[in-house]
């Protein structure tokens, strides 16, 4: 009791199929998951396609049966393999927005978000005024009272989306539970359904949790995210901390398109450490220990390295010289590639001063922009 979570993961085991089958024997969609999400937190599942996102929504959220662990929202278990406690779907009280979001077509916009509140025995309805009312902020707070009696099929994808909000918000859930529900819309709706999607969610204060596969869209709208790969959690942290101190390779290769460059420690002072690596030696700061003769990543951000071109350079290029391979404009930016050595570095640059394939130049960047990438242990 008086856990400060309002939800609790624990240990969460996932096979489909292979019921039969021993723990040890089973393949597990998702393995060992654990959790937690303070009120009123965005909490992100971001990972790659089938690294077990949804199969972790569906289970919080009763679609699906876990093998093993624990489910607890606001002190109460959901779920326990434990002490045998497994409450349905509709008993939890949760709201759910999926991928395809299901608005009813034959039901206007008032219908459609009162439905949640009208399915279900009478005597478990909400008296018709409370209903009217609980629809009627729902309606504002997605800001589509005006709608309320157009035909469901009669609105624009994006309003759509806030339809389903609407109907998920309606039931007042302790939990939001949101499966890529942007995914449908064009890039331009998706960036401001972001804005409004989380202004939403901070002036109402649900607790949220997210599941993407889009790293700025995790990044942009998160308290914390849970990078999650083939059935992991890789790492758990505010997005800042997992943009700039990713806990593996697999955080920094997807989060954020990161070069990563292999490397031997040098020497250590502190949180300093210098590292040889092919290109040239680098300092950066690392919050693990690490002696010196250990092997890991340094990882650097497309916009950490500024491109420095080197006048005349001598045919046999100095540390951390390459050549420019190749550019692409992208308006505020240039990105390019360049070749150090055996290695293809991605920059991104303003494109003030945009440098021409075949520049040679060197790669400079500051300590804070490099980061040490432990190497994992087999
Ligand atoms: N109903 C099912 N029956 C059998 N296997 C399933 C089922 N649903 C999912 N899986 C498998 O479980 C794994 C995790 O799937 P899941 O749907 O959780 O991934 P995801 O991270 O949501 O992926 P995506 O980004 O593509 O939606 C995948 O290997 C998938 O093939
Ligand atoms: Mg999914």
């Amino acid at each position: 009791m008086g856990n400060p979570n309002l939800l609790q993961v624990d240990g969460l085991y996932k096979s489909y199929g292979d019921r039969k089958k021993e723990h040890s024997k089973r393949q597990y969609a998702i393995a060992d998951i654990n959790l937690s999400a303070v009120p009123g937190e965005f909490l992100t599942l971001l990972g790659p396609s089938g690294c077990g996102k949804s199969t972790t929504l569906r289970c919080i959220a009763g679609l699906e049966a876990p093998n093993l662990g624990k489910i607890s929202v606001a002190d109460r278990v959901l779920f326990s393999s434990e002490t045998g406690v497994s409450m349905r779907a509709n008993q939890r009280g949760l709201g759910m927005v999926f991928q395809s979001y299901g608005i009813w077509p034959h039901m206007d916009v008032y219908k459609n978000a009162a439905f949640p509140l009208l399915v279900g025995s009478r005597s478990s309805r909400p008296p018709a005024k409370q209903v009217r009312e609980r629809v009627e902020r729902a309606l504002e707070v997605v800001q589509l009272s005006a709608f309320a009696g157009r035909s469901a099929t009669a609105l624009s994808g994006g309003q759509q989306q806030r339809l389903a909000l609407a109907r998920a918000l309606v039931m007042e859930p302790p939990l939001l539970l949101l499966d890529e529900p942007l995914s449908n819309l064009d890039a331009r709706l998706r960036t401001d359904m972001r804005f409004e999607l989380k202004r939403l969610q901070h002036e109402i204060g649900v607790t949220t949790v997210y599941v993407t596969h889009d790293q700025s869209e995790a990044l942009a709208m998160s308290t914390n995210i849970a990078v999650m790969s083939n059935g992991k959690v890789e790492q758990v942290g505010a997005p800042s901390e997992i943009y700039t101190a990713p806990a593996s390779e697999f955080v920094a290769r997807f989060v954020g398109s990161s070069n990563l460059v292999v490397g031997t420690v040098s020497s250590a002072s502190g949180d300093d450490l210098v590292v040889k690596t092919p290109a040239g030696v680098v300092t950066a700061t690392s919050q693990v220990d690490l002696s010196p003769g250990s092997e890991v990543y340094i990882s650097i951000r497309p916009e950490s390295i500024s491109l420095v071109e080197v006048d005349n350079p001598s045919p046999e290029l100095g540390e951390w010289e390459g050549m420019v391979e190749g550019t692409a404009y992208l308006g505020m930016t240039v990105e390019y590639r360049v070749r150090v050595g055996d290695i293809e570095w991605t920059v991104v640059s303003s494109s003030e001063k945009p440098l021409p394939v075949g520049t040679v130049v060197r790669l400079e960047f500051a300590k804070h922009g490099c980061a040490v990438v432990p190497m994992a242990v087999k």
